[in-house]
């Protein structure tokens, strides 16, 4: 897998399959921390224990730095983490990989390696301190459907609409919208029209993310 440093000195890879980097090339952990986990702050800010679902963990840069800023609030908040990914390829790089600007980056690659001499199952759990991280190895279009909690914040990060439709319809919304608590908050991305109005159909009201790297915004959505 080809190896790509991005604008803020942080490390993401070039996906061939969908022609797409796994983060914004002007910055793979600004993109972790401003598109997605600042946004998300607000909502668990009194929380002794925050639930995170990581749509699309590929290198858990999401989830890692979520787990940063979570415990700057608030040291002795316990997290749990549910990972979807279906790609078991990105999650071997995961071990070998610096983030230096990522504090938490280290528990996940630790919950990664011991990932290693568990073999090729489909579900793993870890837990070590306070940090629960669970992850669903398959299609997210199915294993959303197995996963009974609710969530604080969902992360939705597959690769674009375009390439990666199945992430993105009314129908895979409607399943997160179950599973959000109803002071939580989802944060993605894409400010497409198409998504909006998918988040919309789904029983979200979204809003304005902030701009980063980019003109456009991101979404942030709550549900109604
Ligand atoms: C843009 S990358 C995510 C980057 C990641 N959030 C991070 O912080 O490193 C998109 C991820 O979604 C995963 N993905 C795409 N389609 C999927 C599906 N149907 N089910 C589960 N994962 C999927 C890809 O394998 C890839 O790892």
């Amino acid at each position: 897998m080809k190896q790509v440093i991005t604008g803020d000195d942080s490390i993401t890879f070039y996906n061939e399959e969908y022609d797409e980097t796994y983060h914004s090339v002007t910055g793979a952990v600004e993109e972790a921390f401003k598109k997605f986990v600042e946004p998300a702050l607000s909502f668990v800010k009194d929380k002794n224990h925050v639930s995170v679902l990581d749509v699309g963990f590929g290198l858990g840069y999401n989830s890692a730095a979520a787990l940063d800023r979570i415990f700057e609030l608030n040291p002795e908040c316990k997290a749990s983490i549910v990972g979807l990914e279906k790609d078991k390829e990105i999650l071997r790089v995961i071990p070998g990989l610096s983030c230096l600007q990522i504090k938490n980056y280290d528990i996940i690659k630790e919950m990664i390696k011991c990932m290693g001499r568990g073999g090729a199952k489909d579900k793993y759990e870890y837990e070590k301190g306070g940090v629960r991280l669970t992850l669903l190895l398959y299609d997210a279009v199915k294993s959303i459907r197995s996963v009974n909690s609710l969530f604080d914040i969902v992360f939705l990060d597959p690769f674009s609409p375009r390439k990666n439709p199945e992430l993105w319809t009314e129908s895979f919304f409607k399943e997160l919208r179950k599973r959000i608590k109803q002071d939580g908050v989802l944060t993605t991305y894409s400010c497409a029209r198409r998504v909006r109005e998918n988040l919309r159909r789904a029983g979200f009201k979204v809003f304005d993310g902030p701009c980063v790297g980019r003109r456009s915004p991101s979404s942030i959505a709550t549900p109604l």
